[in-house]
């Protein structure tokens, strides 16, 4: 008898057919005649039935012994199961144990969040986790389909850099042979020689930040995507931005339904943030519009979390606040052409409470500028002559922007806290697993 093997995700074909699984037991229950195995095996997730009265003997013991994550092959007949939310069940008539398991540390109860963390490594297996990455990896994967269809290209960036453009109070450092050189904050000033040589390019990988807060937005090491464009101003860049927002969370509609379903998400809600255009709102009107609503804030400030969550739940949408102060912004963004202390950037802020998910701008092409701001900002001129000579040479207008990936997959699947969002987060007091 050649008797197929299948992944669980593909059972609804093999309905009446006698099937082998590979997978793992996520909890048991039953009685002196039922096993109810609730089965895994990293595609989805289903139930095996073992009747007492249908099976030889030793495979219901078998059934009784199993373990929580004991792996094994499962063999039996698919059936349709109206009650489950899969639709479907195994009737189990045979149980070949592969890796035992024993006191597994994860049990149904309720756990707390940093003994899960520490456990990570093996809470990976179980839903929330399994729900949230598979959302992150249609993420991934979306940003390529985008980026290839508007004619981008990869630019990989350097991860071990001399310089650091976002600002030297989060920096990693490390020896370089004898040198000093960081792990990389940003690959923006690598995608913009790339965008000098491929017009528009995106460069996709990790950033790291020393950051000594413990937000839930925060992570020491994060993934970026970071678009550069020549030829565009900021409003060009806006409209590509809005729109490779709404493309993603078109695609996490599209693809994830059942890991939405699991984490709870409102999917209309979500479908409600693909209208096009988010509104634009400058950083003085947002000043305004926090001062009337109490918040004591002064032209010239950051905004923190509480700032950003009123923001952008006063619109009920992503929401682009432009043209910050420029004492608060990076050396490289443009300078407004009639205001000496703004520049042409914008923050794209999700609703909800997850905050700022995109930051870009428009660069300043002036050479003589730049060179001076990176001076005043003591970044050590020599690091950036590379990036001066971009300015040299046929200089061109150009903007960019960067998505930090693990922000907006909290914001597509509702996750509280950005750890959720990685597969082995890393924060302050976080290294290991
Ligand atoms: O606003 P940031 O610092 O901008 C840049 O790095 C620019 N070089 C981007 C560019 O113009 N090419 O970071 C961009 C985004 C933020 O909006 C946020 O989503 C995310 O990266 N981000 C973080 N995510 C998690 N943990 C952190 N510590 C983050 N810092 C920034
Ligand atoms: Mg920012």
């Amino acid at each position: 008898e050649q008797i197929p093997t299948i992944q669980i995700k593909d059972a609804p074909q093999y309905v009446g057919q006698r099937v082998k699984i590979g997978a793992w037991l996520r909890q048991k229950r039953g009685s002196g005649k039922m096993a109810f195995l609730q089965l895994r095996d990293g595609t989805a997730f289903f139930q095996g039935v073992v009747a007492k009265a249908d099976v030889p003997e030793t495979v219901f013991e078998t059934a009784k012994e199993l373990k929580q994550e004991t792996s094994m092959y499962v063999y039996g007949v698919i059936h349709a199961d109206d009650r489950s939310s899969f639709g479907y069940e195994m009737k189990v008539d045979q149980i070949d144990v592969i890796g035992e398991s024993h006191d597994y540390p994860i049990t149904p109860k309720e756990h707390g969040t940093d003994f899960l963390f520490d456990e990570r490594h093996l809470y990976l297996r179980h839903i929330k986790p399994f729900a949230t990455l598979k959302i992150r990896n249609t993420l991934i994967a979306a940003t390529y389909e985008f980026f290839n269809k508007e004619g981008f290209i990869k630019l990989d960036a350097p991860l071990l850099t001399g310089s650091a453009p976002e600002g030297t109070t989060e920096l990693f450092e490390t020896d370089y042979f004898g040198q000093d050189a960081y792990l990389s904050q940003t690959g923006q000033l690598y995608a913009e020689a790339g965008a000098m040589a491929f017009s528009k390019v995106f460069t996709f990988g990790p950033a790291f930040r020393a950051e000594k807060s413990k937000t839930r937005r925060h992570l020491t090491e994060f993934w970026m995507i970071e678009p550069e464009m020549a030829f565009y101003d900021q409003d060009a860049s806006m409209a590509l931005q809005e729109r490779y927002v709404a493309f993603l969370i078109e695609k996490v509609l599209e693809q994830n339904d059942q890991e939405l379903d699991m984490l709870g998400r409102d999917k209309e809600l979500l479908r409600s943030y693909t209208q096009l255009p988010f509104p634009r709102i400058s950083y003085d009107d947002a000043i305004k519009l926090l001062q009337d609503n109490g918040f004591d804030v002064d032209w010239g400030v950051d905004f923190g979390s509480p700032e950003e969550t009123f923001l952008a739940n006063h619109f009920s949408k992503p929401v682009f606040i432009v043209n910050f102060p420029k004492a608060i912004k990076a050396f490289y963004m443009k300078r407004h052409p009639e205001r000496e202390d703004v520049v042409i950037s914008a923050d794209l802020l999700a609703p909800e409470g997850y905050g700022e998910i995109i930051g870009g701008s428009e660069r300043d092409t002036d050479y003589d500028y730049l060179k001076q701001r990176i001076e005043e900002d003591g970044l050590g001129l020599d690091e950036y002559n590379w990036y001066l000579d971009l300015r040299k040479y046929g200089s061109v207008p150009h903007s960019g922007f960067g998505l930090g990936l693990e922000r907006m997959v909290t914001f597509v699947t509702g996750e509280e806290h950005i750890r959720e969002a990685i597969p082995f987060p890393r924060m302050m007091h976080r290294l290991r697993p």
